[in-house]
């Protein structure tokens, strides 16, 4: 776009962040709603952090991956979840750019961060299945911090990139972004500076932090389904399977969601599809992931139990003495 274009309009510093466009009753059933997932979404991932810190039975790089990952669950969703909440309640839709730039980076940093924290854990699970006699010296503690710090890292770093182009942009209108958190294409389409050096970038981060990570994931997968498969015994199968089954639904309702929001071109007529179906990967994966991921999990379910008779015995005493 020329230079004379977009000085004649004018330059926006704040957007509208659409979201859900309903009637003013069902605005506050939506807002019921995201606040009960909200909530337990904080409550699980909350207490699945709390165990796998205070539990040492859970100090294994397995429990530490799924601790990471609550972790970064906890961040996701507020990052979320906390505006949509505030903007469902006040009906304040307005966000600066800055904010909605803000907002950008931690969503996307995490995504990012997500996907290679998924890799690494079914790296993880295909060592301790496929080989399992070098599981100890494989994944040492070391190697276990490392691959989980590299992830946090690389992820943010990436987005940093990004983002210091981004704030070399102008924005120009309209100012109306549907959907219901700031999003990079939304985002974008609402530029007039020249953004070709900027998608390219975005276009080689999104292959090394979805496509590798994602490709990786599946090899881990396929070697071990192939071992599981392998194995003679009924029940040793249905053992090995039981774990990996679940981290297998976290990362196809993952990757699935992503790839049909992102790699299916948009026409308007799927874009409330879209909106869903964003629901799913920034609202659902953080509800449900802690829930498929440990609470099935025997050892975190005996943890659990570990801590709620420590806190009834500490209660008990405390009654006893006063
Ligand atoms: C995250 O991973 C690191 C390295 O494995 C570990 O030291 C740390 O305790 C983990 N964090 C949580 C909350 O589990």
């Amino acid at each position: 776009m020329a230079i004379t274009e977009w000085k004649n309009k004018t330059i926006i510093t704040e957007f509208i962040l659409l979201g859900f466009e309903t009637s003013p009753q069902f605005q506050i059933l939506l807002f019921l709603v995201f606040l009960s997932t909200y909530i337990i979404t904080m409550a699980g991932n909350i207490l699945l952090v709390v165990l796998v810190v205070a539990d040492r039975h859970l100090h294994r790089p397995m429990y530490y991956f799924l601790g990471n990952l609550s972790c970064l669950e906890i961040f996701y969703s507020s990052t979320i979840l906390l505006r949509m909440l505030a903007s469902l309640i006040t009906g304040d839709k307005r966000l600066s750019v800055s904010g909605c730039i803000v907002q950008f980076y931690f969503i996307a940093s995490l995504v990012c961060t997500e996907c290679y924290l998924l890799s690494v854990m079914s790296y993880d699970r295909y060592i301790a299945i496929c080989k399992p006699l070098h599981y100890a010296v494989l994944m040492q503690d070391g190697l276990c911090c490392q691959l989980a710090s590299l992830s946090w890292v690389s992820g943010f770093l990436a987005i940093a990139i990004i983002i210091a182009l981004m704030l070399q942009i102008t924005f120009c209108g309209p100012n109306e972004i549907d959907s219901f958190f700031c999003d990079f294409e939304p985002l974008l389409s609402l530029s007039c500076s020249d953004i070709a050096l900027l998608k390219i970038v975005a276009l080689i981060c999104s292959f090394t932090f979805s496509m590798i990570p994602f490709v990786l994931t599946l090899i881990s997968y396929t070697y071990i389904v192939i071992t599981v498969l392998k194995i003679p015994s009924t029940s040793g199968r249905q053992k090995a399977f039981s774990t990996c089954s679940s981290h297998l639904i976290v990362v196809i309702l993952y990757y699935g969601t992503l790839i049909i929001v992102y790699m299916i071109p948009t026409s308007p007529s799927l874009k409330d599809m879209n909106k869903i179906f964003s629901l799913f990967y920034t609202v659902l994966t953080p509800l449900i992931n802690p829930l498929i991921y440990s609470f099935r999990n025997k050892e975190v379910k005996e943890s659990l139990q570990r801590l709620l008779r420590k806190y009834l015995s500490i209660v008990g005493k405390q009654r006893a003495t006063s």
